[in-house]
C-alpha cells in the first residue's frame, strides 16, 4: 500500500509517496505565490494551495495504481488564519505566520489581559504570527468579514477539509492558534470569550495520527482515487519534522533550516518555561514539545541568492567557501521581523562589518552563519532549562548543503545526524498516514522501523571556539540597533 504525505510549505507543497516499508516512491514540488501586501505582512491564498495539490498528486500517482493509495496525511506551515463562510468559501487571503501586522492585538492579549493569565490558559503568550491575535485584526479592520466566519482554520486543515468534508485539526498545530488549551488538549473558553468567537467556529480536535474521514464523492473524483481513501490529521511543520526526523524521546532535538528556523525538542511530559521564551506545543506522538522560531531561515538565504546576486545555483555559490570562522562580516536576518528569541516585528535584516576586500562569498556565509547565530539563541534558551543538547537532527531545504551542516555543527557546538529521508515533515506525514490506517502500532514504533541516521557532522573544536567568539559579537549587535529599527519603521 502506498501513503501520501503532504508538506503544505510557504514557498511550495511537497508532496511525498512512500510505500509501507517506508521506501519513498516519488516526490513532488509544486510552488504558488506569496504576496506580501505591506512591509511585514504575508498571506497567500488557500485556492492555490488546493489547486497546486491537486496537481501534484496527478504528478505524484501517474503510473502508479491508484487502488493502492490507503492514506493521506499532512506537516503544514502553522499559524496562518484561513477564514470560511457559512458555505465553506474563503473569506480573505490566509494571513500566514510569518505576518507582523498584530502588534496592537498582541498587547492588548500579553498586557491589558495579561501574558500570565493567556499562559495560564493556553501556555504560551502572545506572538504576532500566532491565529488568536489575527482574529483580533480581523475583528477590528475587517468588521464585515468577521461577522460572515463560520469556520476558523489552519493551512493544512483546510487540504484536509476539501479532501473529507471534515472541519478538522490535530493537537500540535491547534497548539499554535492561542486558543487551545495544550495541557488538556481542548479549546480554551476563556480564550474563546476573549476573542469573541464561538466553539462551533473551531474545528474538531485530533490526535495527529488519528483519521479524520475519507475522501467525498468530489475530492474522489479530482484525484481519481477511491473514495475509501483515508485522511490522518497530520501535523503543524515542525511535529510533522520531528517525526520525520525521529525526533520523538524526551531531549531529543530537531533543527529545521525551511523557510522558517526552528528548535524543537520533545518532551514526554507537558511543561512550560515561566517567561514563555519558547512555545509550549503538542507533539504528534501524544505528547509534547518546546518550539522557538525564527522567520527568516533558509528563506533569507534563497532572498539573498535569487533576490540579491540573482543565481539560482546555490551548491556554484557555496563552493568557495571553505575556511570557515574569519568571516568579519555578520547578518542579522531579521528580514520579516523575528519572532524567536526578540518577539519583535520591527526587527531588519542587517549586514554589520564590511570593507573594500570584503567578497561576494564572505556575504554568502555571513547569511549562513547570521541564520544559525540566530537558531543558536533559541537553543540557548533550551541549554538554560537545563536540556543537555549534545547532537540535533537536522532538516528543512538548507539542510542539503554540506557547508550549512558544518556551520550548524559548529556555531551550535552538536553533532549534526542526518537521518536516510531529507524530507522531514512530508516524509514525517506518510508516516502519520501510515499508522493512521494501522500499519504501525505507534509513531514510535513506525519511526524505530523506517528512520535511520546515515551519516554524522562532527563539530572541530578549534571552529567552535572561533565561532564561540563571534557568537557573543552577534550578540550585541540586535540590541545596539534596536532604536533604529523603531525609527526606520515609524
Ligand atoms: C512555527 C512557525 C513556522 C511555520 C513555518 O511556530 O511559525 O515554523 O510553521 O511553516
Amino acid at each position: 500500500m502506498y501513503y501520501v504525505g503532504v508538506d503544505l510549505g510557504t514557498s511550495s507543497v511537497k508532496l511525498v509517496l512512500m510505500e509501507e516499508n517506508g521506501e519513498i516512491r516519488n516526490i513532488v514540488s509544486r510552488e504558488y505565490p506569496l504576496y506580501f501586501p505591506k512591509p511585514g505582512w504575508s498571506e497567500q491564498k488557500p485556492e492555490d494551495w488546493w489547486e497546486q495539490f491537486v496537481l501534484g498528486m496527478k504528478e505524484l500517482l501517474a503510473g502508479v495504481d491508484h487502488a493502492q493509495v490507503d492514506g493521506i496525511s499532512f506537516g503544514g506551515q502553522m499559524h496562518g488564519l484561513v477564514l470560511l463562510d457559512e458555505n465553506d468559501a474563503v473569506l480573505r487571503p490566509a494571513i500566514l505566520w510569518n505576518d507582523g501586522r498584530t502588534q496592537e492585538e498582541c498587547d492588548y492579549l500579553n498586557i491589558t489581559i495579561g501574558r500570565e493569565k493567556i499562559s495560564s490558559y493556553t501556555a504560551n503568550m502572545a506572538l504576532t504570527g500566532f491565529t488568536a491575535p489575527k482574529i483580533l485584526w480581523v475583528k477590528k479592520h475587517e468588521p464585515e468579514i468577521f461577522a460572515k466566519i463560520a469556520k476558523i482554520m489552519l493551512p493544512k486543515d483546510y487540504l484536509a477539509y476539501r479532501l473529507s468534508g471534515v472541519h478538522c485539526t490535530d493537537v500540535s498545530d491547534a497548539s499554535g492558534m492561542l486558543l487551545f488549551d495544550v495541557k488538556n488538549k481542548c479549546w480554551s473558553k476563556e480564550m474563546i470569550d476573549i476573542v469573541g468567537i464561538k466553539e462551533e467556529q473551531l474545528a474538531k480536535i485530533f490526535e495527529s495520527y488519528e483519521v479524520v474521514g475519507t475522501l467525498t464523492q468530489a475530492a474522489a473524483k479530482e484525484l481519481d482515487l477511491p473514495q475509501g481513501v483515508r485522511v490522518i490529521a497530520g501535523a503543524g511543520d515542525n511535529a510533522a519534522g520531528a517525526v520525520g526526523t525521529g525526533t520523538l524521546e524526551h531531549g531529543m532535538c530537531s533543527v529545521s533550516l525551511g523557510t522558517s528556523g526552528t528548535v524543537f525538542i520533545a518532551t514526554d511530559a507537558f511543561a512550560v518555561d515561566d517567561a514563555n521564551a519558547m512555545h509550549s506545543f503538542a507533539h504528534a506522538n501524544g505528547k509534547y514539545h518546546f518550539l522557538g522560531c525564527m522567520l527568516s531561515a533558509a528563506s533569507a538565504n534563497k532572498w539573498w541568492m535569487d533576490e540579491i546576486i540573482g543565481t539560482k545555483d546555490y551548491p556554484k555559490e557555496q563552493e568557495g567557501i571553505d575556511k570557515l570562522g574569519d568571516n568579519q562580516v555578520f547578518f542579522l536576518p531579521y528580514l520579516m521581523g523575528e519572532r524567536t528569541p526578540h518577539n519583535n516585528p520591527n526587527a531588519r535584516g542587517t549586514f554589520v562589518g564590511m570593507t573594500m576586500d570584503t567578497t561576494r562569498a564572505d556575504m554568502t556565509e555571513a547569511v549562513l552563519e547570521g541564520v544559525t547565530f540566530a537558531l543558536r539563541d533559541a537553543l540557548e534558551i533550551a541549554r538554560s532549562f537545563g536540556v543537555k543538547i549534545e547532537r540535533v537532527r537536522l532538516n528543512g531545504g538548507g539542510a542539503k548543503s554540506p557547508l550549512w551542516c558544518k556551520i550548524v555543527a559548529n556555531i551550535m557546538d552538536v553533532k549534526v545526524d542526518k537521518i536516510n529521508s531529507a524530507e522531514g515533515p512530508g516524509f514525517g506525514a506518510a508516516i502519520l498516514a501510515a499508522v493512521g490506517c494501522g500499519k504501525y502500532a505507534s509513531v514510535e514504533e513506525a519511526a524505530a522501523k523506517l528512520i535511520k541516521v546515515v551519516e554524522t557532522t562532527e563539530q572541530d573544536a578549534g571552529l567552535v571556539a572561533k565561532y564561540e567568539k563571534k557568537y557573543q559579537t552577534f550578540k550585541k549587535i540586535y540590541p545596539a540597533l534596536l532604536p533604529v529599527y523603531d525609527e526606520i519603521v515609524k
